[in-house]
């Protein structure tokens, strides 16, 4: 097989997932996930300090599962790509410190990789290549971007992203408000969908007049957000809210979100002339958004990758690897940095 595409151990570790995976060019070998998202319901949010020992304790173990189910030795990995950023600094100090470790053992090549370009680069193994140029909306707890992809590797223009809260953080935010457990975002699509969007007319943001001409690519989440709070605050100060009403609101808040999300995407496909774009991140899981795209994008191929590979795993990590090495780009080596709110144009992370 001295023709096949390198093989890639893709490393994951930027929040409160583990994951491990094997690719071989847009193949997918053996993807394994450990996450420690069960020990945060009872606060309310994810403790950093608890993300980062996780990690410790399932490295080795994800690692050692993978390279099992792909029936791979570690000799016979041509390069290790791990997340280098955006993520909590902790988390990303295990996954990368485990990965330097496993380089330098190995004598393996070592790209850092950008863990949103991840999102986008997980599709290419379930759809195949991405055209160029695509569109990628990425959203996440932390990130709701729009993307130019002319090359993954080396040409990706950020043309807006959220002035405020991401989109699956203002899901999280809400789903509190309402009283649903942590985190809230999956639990609030479901309550959507027995409500009537139609209910309440929460605002838009950034969609009219000088704002629309100013931010064409961006969002806001944040006055949505609280405009939920009054409502609630207004027709229920005793905080006792009727299940039918919690269900209206679900729903009317999820259209506002996915309204704007949507319209800003195809707004920049038009715009850039893409008739292709992909969506990623773990909001993508959001049933009312994949609705919606499939509804609006007439004359554009929406392509978002099934649920297990929109949240973080390790999956989306080897698919970046795949492409910058296939690229040729430079290793990062053993010296990089981690960088908590690296670039979105950045695909590798500089030596
Ligand atoms: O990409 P991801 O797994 O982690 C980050 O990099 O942030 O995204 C997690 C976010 C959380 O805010 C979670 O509530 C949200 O994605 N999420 C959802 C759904 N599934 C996950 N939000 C809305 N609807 C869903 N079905
Ligand atoms: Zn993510």
């Amino acid at each position: 097989m001295k023709d096949a595409a390198p093989l890639v151990l893709g490393i994951e570790s930027t929040c409160d997932e583990t994951g491990v995976a094997l690719v071989r060019g847009n193949e997918l070998l053996a993807d394994v996930t450990a996450t420690s998202m069960d020990e945060y319901a009872r606060y309310g949010g994810i403790i950093p300090e608890i993300a980062s020992r996780a990690h410790l304790e399932s490295f080795l173990p994800t690692m050692y599962a993978a390279l099992e189910k792909a029936g791979v030795g570690l000799q016979e990995v041509a390069a290790i790509a791990c997340a280098a950023g955006p993520g909590l600094i902790g988390s990303l100090t295990v996954g990368t410190a485990a990965a330097k470790a496993l380089a330098l053992a190995t004598g393996k090549p070592l790209y850092g990789v950008n863990h949103i370009l991840g999102h986008v680069a997980v599709d290419q193994l379930v759809h195949g290549p991405l055209p160029q140029p695509t569109i990628a909306l990425v959203v996440s707890g932390g990130h709701s971007n729009l993307l130019l992809i002319r090359d993954l590797a080396t040409d990706v223009v950020e043309l807006g992203g959220t002035l405020d809260d991401a989109a699956g953080e203002a899901f999280d935010k809400v789903g509190r408000l309402l009283g649903l457990p942590y985190p809230g975002g999956p639990h609030l699509d479901r309550l959507a969908q027995a409500g009537d969007e139609r209910a309440i007319a929460f605002p838009r943001a950034l969609r009219s007049g000088e704002d629309r001409k100013k931010y064409p690519y961006d969002f806001s989440f944040s006055g949505l957000k609280t405009a939920v709070a009054r409502y609630l605050a207004h027709h229920w100060p005793d905080g006792q809210i009727p299940e039918q009403a919690k269900a209206d609101i679900a729903a009317s808040f999820s259209a506002a979100v996915n309204d704007s999300l949507i319209d800003r995407a195809i707004r920049a496909c038009r715009d850039h002339e893409c008739t292709t774009l992909v969506i990623g991140g773990g909001f993508s899981a959001n049933s009312h958004l994949r609705r919606l795209a499939a509804e609006r994008a007439e004359g554009i191929e929406v392509r978002i990758p099934p649920i297990r590979y929109c949240t973080d795993n390790g999956a989306m990590i080897g698919a970046l690897g795949s492409v910058v090495v296939r690229a040729s780009l430079t290793p990062s080596g053993l010296g990089f940095a981690n960088d908590s709110s690296m670039p979105l144009t950045q695909a590798v992370i500089a030596a």
